[in-house]
């Protein structure tokens, strides 16, 4: 069994769901669903006794010790986290809370458990902490792209926190041999993305016939990544990832926001027309810049190519094409968000142990 942290949101549900989909393997799933946590995105799971879902908080050390000794885990997958860069911005405590505090209390619950673990368990243990490209800093236009090896220079709120939990989790390795792996990922996208993210919200106001929000001069880089990309790359880390190293993971798909949302609203062109020829590019609006705004990231995933074999196995197009057909199939999911009923899903549906 592992235990998966913060599975109900928009990578962890991708990460349980292909997991227990190839895998016989249980999975605990720890979240506290917060705005951001949405268990509908489980409902595939509804009557899978090998998903036992736990509403609850990583920063709670008693009932993350609990579930320690009751589930004996082989492993922490732990994607749970504030993710959103502009609520960091306007409302950062979150973010310390979650990412730094409750990553803390988690490696204190996770070292407790595996001190107590003998001979094989113990030396096959593993805590696999998902951390992000952006703990990086910004790149300039003609630098190299980021490896394992580049200094943290967290510049948002956001980055910052998650880079004082690798820190963290890096020190829980060097001072107690904890048998740590550490993963960052470039920008993901795909199914169960929270439409507060760029390549959602700009396909949810595109259908709905409002504005297309582009921060400054649209100039600014990402890498994209498929989410379900993102996903083979941690189950390959945690299957022969080397403790106490960093993975990077990217999809070496460098793209201009305002290029890519051209290319979404061209998609959208095809597959849902406007009326009298118009496209959905005539939506789009330039608008105040965000605060501290990284302009380029990049990822060098080299070192999992070279020492776990990973690469991603869809092309920007292929999976852009896959995500605007996932939100335009999916008009009730994308209705339960925007009303807020997803909250009250775990409430009239039934999805194992709710702590
Ligand atoms: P998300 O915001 O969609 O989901 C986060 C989940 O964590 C939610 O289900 C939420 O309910 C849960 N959660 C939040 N606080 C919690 C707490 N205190 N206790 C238990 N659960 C809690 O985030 P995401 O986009 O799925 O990202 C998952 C992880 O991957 C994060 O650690 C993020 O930093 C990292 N990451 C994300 C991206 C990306 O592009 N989205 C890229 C690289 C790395
Ligand atoms: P986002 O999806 O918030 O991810 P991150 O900031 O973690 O990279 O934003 C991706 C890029 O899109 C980022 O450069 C900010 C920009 N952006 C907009 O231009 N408009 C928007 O409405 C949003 C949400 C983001």
């Amino acid at each position: 069994m592992i235990l998966v942290t913060g599975g109900a949101g928009f990578i962890g549900a991708n990460f349980v769901l292909d997991w227990l989909a190839g895998n016989a393997e249980p999975v605990v799933n720890l979240d506290k669903l917060t705005y951001a946590g949405n268990a509908e995105n489980l409902s595939a799971l509804q009557g899978d006794k090998r998903h036992v879902f736990v509403q609850g908080d990583i920063g709670n050390y008693a009932l993350v010790a609990k579930l320690l000794a009751e589930h004996k885990p082989r492993a922490i997958v732990h994607f749970a986290a504030e993710s959103h860069v502009d609520r960091s911005i306007h409302s950062p405590d979150a973010f310390i809370e979650t990412n730094v505090m409750g990553t803390f209390r988690l490696l204190e619950a996770a070292l407790a458990y595996w001190r107590e673990l003998q001979g094989e368990a113990s030396g096959a243990f593993r805590f696999l902490h998902v951390s992000t490209d952006e703990v990086y800093g910004s790149l300039g236009p003609t630098e190299p792209a980021f490896t394992e090896n580049h200094p943290h220079q967290p510049n948002s709120p956001y980055s910052a926190s998650k880079a004082a939990a690798d820190h963290l989790v890096r020190a829980y390795h060097h001072t107690y041999g904890l048998p740590v792996l550490t993963t960052h990922c470039s920008n993901n996208y795909g199914p169960y993305h929270f439409p507060e993210k760029l390549i959602p919200l700009m396909i949810v106001n595109a259908l709905a016939g409002k504005a297309l929000p582009v921060y400054g001069d649209g100039l600014q880089i990402r890498d994209w990544l498929y989410v379900t990309d993102h996903c083979a790359a941690i189950r390959r880390v945690l299957q022969a990832g080397r403790v106490g190293e960093a993975y990077n993971i990217g999809g070496n798909n460098e793209r201009a926001n305002i290029e890519l949302v051209k290319a979404i609203c061209a998609l959208l062109d095809k597959e849902r027309p406007l009326a009298g020829g118009k496209s959905y590019a005539q939506q789009i609006t330039h608008v105040t810049d965000r605060p501290g705004h990284d302009r380029r990231y990049a990822i060098n995933a080299g070192k999992i190519a070279r020492e776990l074999g990973w690469k991603p196995t869809e092309t920007f197009e292929t999976g852009l094409r896959k995500t605007v057909d996932w939100v335009l199939k999916n008009p009730q999911w994308i209705a339960n968000v925007q009303s807020g009923a997803y909250r009250e899903w775990i409430k009239k549906n039934y999805l194992g142990q709710v702590a």
